[in-house]
């Protein structure tokens, strides 16, 4: 397999999960390099679902190392959770999981503070998670972050602690907010740093080796292109780097180790959160919550739902370096008569074929359709691309050629086994 970066084209929950987990077969070390547990990757194994937060999604296959790189940011109690969650469900982590000295901590502050931003915000909000995340990446910025290696040696990480929960409750009550205990947060994050400690390692050397010796790595991107914190709707945004590149620095392997990079893209479009969609359609966001689809792993908030934006996905291919396309929920599509892609923007009497970076000019930005007869046949039990409809492959090929990649994986439902390869 080669090592593959694989990433979000479009604005997160593209089913990365269920494409890196039907990729791990092919790997032996699947890595997480940035977000946090803003992040939900859903992945079926049999009749099983499993939502993964922090923990690859490459940890279902036994066998697999999974690590969580220095690029993401740790929430301690979500991870124990996770891993507890795991362990009751029958998967193995202990020999399977590690995570970076250098990743950075997320406090109950950075979640405080990202809810009291939010609230300031009113009717711009960013519709965040609200876990912390913008917050913690802030601190890591800042300088004034707490890392993994902090966080397991209790003398150290006391003093640590105090000073910035002094701070960050100046900071909270300035803003109306509950100032924190500090007895409470230490007690609690250093029962999760005993649960911890056993996972942590120098990740940068154990990749190296790794990489050296021709292990195939798989580097599994969360969030979406268009969330990237560079390259996405700013600031309708995360803060990490969602695309290719933060592979390479969320996990300290240099780009001149890696193979291909692979994205994933629905047949369509959703967003969940705040920001420009331009393609957004009541249409198609009723049709598809009618029938129980796009409501967010990790907040169950109803997903904003579009035609198919190539002119986003074509922008994907450019600041990400797209080799290959897994298009999946490709069976969302089939009981349409026609089906919409967005080829181009009108906005300010001009048409582009490029994401503006003037987050108000692309608000303003109108979609220009094109038209392609609807399949309005099951597809959910397909398992061979030959026996997709004609009118499937002609859509999927041509939202491949428009986005400017090669199409190499057509999914039609959420299982392993409704998984195409071209
Ligand atoms: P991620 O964040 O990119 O991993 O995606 P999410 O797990 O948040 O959301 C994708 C949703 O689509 C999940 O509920 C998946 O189980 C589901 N899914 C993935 N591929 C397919 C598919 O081809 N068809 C259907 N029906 N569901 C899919
Ligand atoms: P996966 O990995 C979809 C969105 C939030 C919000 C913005 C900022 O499952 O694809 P944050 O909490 O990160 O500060 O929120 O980013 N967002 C996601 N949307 N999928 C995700 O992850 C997301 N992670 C964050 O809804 O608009
Ligand atoms: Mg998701």
């Amino acid at each position: 397999m080669a090592n593959t970066i694989l990433v979000g084209a479009q604005w997160g929950d593209e089913g990365k999960g269920k494409i890196i987990d039907v990729l791990t077969e092919q790997a032996e070390i699947v890595v997480r390099t940035q977000g946090g547990n803003n992040a939900g990757h859903t992945v079926f194994v049999g009749l099983k679902k499993y939502v993964l937060h922090l923990i690859p999604s490459g940890i279902l296959r036994p066998r697999k190392l999974c690590i969580i790189g220095n690029g993401v940011v740790v929430d301690p109690i979500g991870l124990v959770s996770e891993i507890t969650g795991l362990r009751k469900l029958g998967i193995k982590v202990d020999e399977n999981l590690m995570i970076s000295e250098q990743a950075h901590v997320v406090f109950p502050y950075h979640r405080e503070l990202d809810e009291q931003r939010e609230l300031r915000k009113g009717k711009n909000k960013i519709g965040t998670t609200k876990r912390g995340i913008g917050p913690a990446y802030g601190d890591k910025a800042a300088r004034v972050g707490m890392r993994m290696i902090d966080l397991i040696h209790p003398e150290r990480f006391e003093v640590l602690l105090k000073a910035r929960i002094k701070e960050n409750n100046e900071v909270l009550k300035a803003l109306g907010a509950k100032p924190l205990s500090f007895k409470k947060v230490y007690e609690s994050y250093r029962d999760a740093a005993d649960v911890l400690r056993p996972f942590v390692a120098n990740t940068v050397v154990r990749l190296h080796e790794a990489t050296v010796s021709g292990v195939n790595v798989l580097f599994e991107g969360a969030q979406g292109t268009f969330l990237d914190i560079d390259h996405g709707t700013y600031p309708f945004v995360t803060s990490s780097n969602t695309t290719s590149g933060g592979a390479c620095t969320g996990s300290g392997v240099p780009p001149n180790r890696m193979d291909r990079v692979v994205a994933v893209m629905k047949a369509y479009t959703t967003r969940v959160g705040e920001g420009p969609l331009p393609s957004e359609s009541a249409e198609i966001a009723d049709m598809l919550h009618a029938m129980g689809r796009e409501f967010g792993a990790t907040t169950g908030r109803a997903r904003r739902c579009g035609w198919f934006d190539a002119v986003a996905t074509g922008h994907a291919t450019m600041v990400n370096g797209i080799d290959d396309l897994a298009i999946t929920n490709v069976d969302g599509l089939d009981t349409l008569e026609t089906i919409k892609v967005c080829v181009a923007y009108r906005c300010g009497g001009k048409t582009l074929n490029y994401v503006p970076n003037d987050i108000e000019l692309f608000a303003q930005c109108e979609p220009v359709y094109v038209e392609f007869p609807g399949w309005k046949t099951p597809t959910h039990e397909i398992r061979e691309w030959k026996k997709l409809p004609v009118r499937a492959r002609n859509y999927l090929k041509a939202i491949s050629d428009l986005t400017g990649a090669k199409l190499r994986i057509a999914s039609v439902g959420p299982a392993r086994e409704q998984t195409m390869f071209l």
